[in-house]
């Protein structure tokens, strides 16, 4: 949710005619060009609006509009900005103020003298604005960053008449003032080397190069430039210059934060070929998958989560595990209840992360909250997490962004390496999360002696054969491609499954409204008499993921009832079967065929082709699936 970029190279590099091309040898680029970088790879965090400010001819100049970030690259190229190797860079997702220009970021105080941009919502952004129009500050927008600028600007300038004048300070005095979860960057012209940068519940990090440092919202922001990156804690500022990075608490107080390789690839955050990074990412997928369980076993199965820190006998002791999410990964969440609760023996609670926190649930020292995470840095899920460890809970994150806070704030990890995700819709990261949560799962049935090593060696095979699987639903996705085509038009979808084909359900219900904006329900099959069997009319289409027939057959042929109940009714029903279910053929208006897996693990399988329709419908109807309306992909508010 809004995506920050900052930037600060050395000044003596610039050339004599003011171009800002490093000179051999030195590592310094173009300010604007590292910012606008920086925000093309993090646009999938808001595109409401785009904006940059640079330090140039010992002023700032600002450039802002609304809509996406190839709106303010016309602008630019309108009203180009002059050189310069100092400048920050803000995507929008809105909160405060509709997506104007005028609301777009940077906000500009003290004179047009100061630049601020800023990710979260400031709670108490109301009173702070009383108390500056009462000392005859005036505003220009209706965002909570400018008075958080124009706080800044006032604190700034009472410092220089003290004759103490310093951003990081003035920064340190503005945020012991602010509520709420931000984060700030900030420039002004008086110090022409510095960016200035406060985080508190929002995501940031630093990139650490040679003649020039860097900030982003993730270390997408900087990834084309340097490997090297340093996490900050929460209630820190950072002030970077070409040739330091200096860490404080918000009282100014030296504080430390942890270097961290980035082990992305740049190019893995690139399109490949695709005409779109979804396209990309579900093709990803069998690598996804097989990255994740890479290194996980020693030859005879034996799991070792060496990132799983919990001591193994509290491991054991736990009675209780509650799996904490949002959106898809509360999906892969429910998958993964169903999985450890048949391998483990311990009930599993799935909740949505912004739900648990207020409903007084009840946690203490023997239970293991999960949490599963894209980015890490989902507020609701953060929230969750920490006040699961306030009553004692231990807490193990599943997550596939390296250096983000969820992580951090937990007592382990086990990362997903499904390598950046940039299109705002989950898929790679989905399935990754899938395939961390059976590690899990049997790790912990490994601890508390629930599964021979054979049968453990055995779920893991299947799980390795997976990668293939994958592929060959992806190699054969011409059918799904050409239904989805057709059915461009179609006003509404339904989506029945059953155990975890429920979940697998209300996934391919969600890919399909945010990417084509259909209207679309996923159902329990089994529910489906007690209510939404009422939505069926004649043509009504309803996907239907089907059971493996070998695994409990009860299941399979209850779930070809309710395909009978809802084609006797009109619905056209397209079935997810697995291979070799010839009983299906005979109720389905299309039959979608899977590779053969345990009931367990096809979560893996039945959501691929689900995730091909939603993204090829939505690509037939010309819309973005990329980037979504209204969503982000990081919703770092609550
Ligand atoms: C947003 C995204 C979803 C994602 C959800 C949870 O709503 O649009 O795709 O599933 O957040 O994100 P997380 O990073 O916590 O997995």
């Amino acid at each position: 949710m809004c995506g920050i970029v900052g930037y600060v190279g050395r000044r003596d590099v610039l050339a004599a005619d003011g171009s800002a091309d490093p000179a051999p040898g030195i590592n310094s680029h173009s300010a604007l060009d590292v910012v606008l970088e920086g925000l093309r790879r993090l646009e999938y965090r808001g595109y409401d609006s785009a904006g940059v400010a640079v330090i140039a001819d010992g002023g700032i100049e600002s450039r802002k509009k609304s809509g996406k970030l190839s709106n303010l690259i016309d602008e630019l190229d309108a009203r180009p900005l002059p050189q310069s190797l100092t400048g920050i860079g803000h995507t929008r997702w809105a909160t405060h103020g509709g997506p104007t220009d005028q609301n777009a970021h940077p906000h500009l105080a003290d004179g047009d003298q100061l630049a601020v941009i800023h990710n979260g919502i400031i709670e108490n952004f109301a009173e702070i604005k009383a108390s500056l129009t009462a000392k005859g500050h005036t505003f220009r927008s209706e965002t909570d960053t400018e008075v958080a600028a124009v706080l800044l600007g006032d604190i700034y300038r009472s410092l220089a008449a003290k004759g103490e004048a310093s951003l990081t300070k003035a920064m340190q005095l503005a945020c012991q003032k602010l509520e709420g979860a931000f984060t700030l960057l900030a420039i002004h012209q008086e110090q022409p080397d510095v960016v200035v940068a406060a985080r508190r519940n929002s995501p940031l990090v630093v990139g650490l190069g040679e003649n020039e440092n860097f900030l982003g919202s993730d270390v997408s922001g900087f990834i084309d430039f340097t490997r090297r990156a340093v996490e900050l804690g929460q209630d820190q500022i950072v002030t970077i210059t070409p040739d330091s990075f200096e860490i404080t608490d918000f009282h100014g107080q030296p504080a430390e934060g942890t270097e961290f390789e980035v082990n992305w690839d740049a190019a893995a955050a690139e399109k490949g070929g695709y005409p779109s990074f979804m396209e990309k990412e579900i093709n990803d997928q069998p690598a996804a998958v097989g990255d994740t369980l890479l290194g996980r076993a020693d030859a005879n199965g034996r799991l070792m989560l060496d990132e799983v820190r919990i001591d193994p006998e509290l491991l054991k002791s736990v009675d209780k595990i509650i799996v904490l999410a949002c959106g898809t990964s509360a999906y892969a969440g429910q998958v993964a209840k169903y999985a450890i609760e048949h391998w483990c023996r311990i009930p599993t609670e799935v909740e949505l992360s912004h739900e648990f926190r207020y409903r007084d649930p009840i946690v203490d020292g023997n239970t293991l909250v999960v949490s599963i995470s894209q980015s890490g840095e989902t507020m609701d899920t953060l929230m969750a997490v920490r006040y699961a460890r306030e009553q004692g809970a231990k807490t193990v994150a599943i997550c596939n962004t390296n250096g983000s806070t969820i992580p951090r704030e937990s007592d382990a990890v086990l990362y997903t390496h499904a390598g950046p995700e940039i299109a705002v819709a989950s898929t790679k990261a989905f399935l990754a999360q899938i395939t961390a949560a059976y590690l899990l799962g049997l790790y912990l049935a490994q601890l508390r002696g629930l599964k021979f090593q054979g049968e453990i060696r055995d779920i893991l095979s299947d799980l390795g054969a997976i990668p293939k699987k994958i592929q060959a639903i992806l190699d054969n996705a011409d059918q799904i491609k050409k239904l989805a085509r057709e059915m461009a038009d179609t006003k509404s979808v339904l989506f029945l499954g059953r155990h975890v084909g429920f979940p697998v359900a209300m996934e391919g219900a969600l890919k399909l409204k945010e990417l084509a904006y259909i209207h679309a329900e996923g159902f329990a099959a089994g529910e489906l008499k007690h209510g939404p069997i009422a939505l069926i009319e004649e043509g009504q289409p309803v996907f239907v993921v089907v059971p493996s027939p070998r695994g409990r057959h009860s299941l399979h042929s209850k779930v070809v009832s309710n395909i009978q109940e809802i084609r006797a009714r009109g619905a056209k029903t397209i079935v997810i079967a697995e291979e070799g279910d010839e009983a299906v053929r005979a109720y389905a208006e299309h039959v979608f065929y899977i590779p053969e897996t345990p009931t367990l693990l096809a979560p893996l399988l039945a959501t691929v082709p689900l995730q091909m329709f939603a993204c090829e419908l939505a690509t037939a109807k010309g819309y973005d699936v990329d980037q979504p309306r209204n969503l982000a992909k990081s919703v770092t508010v609550e």
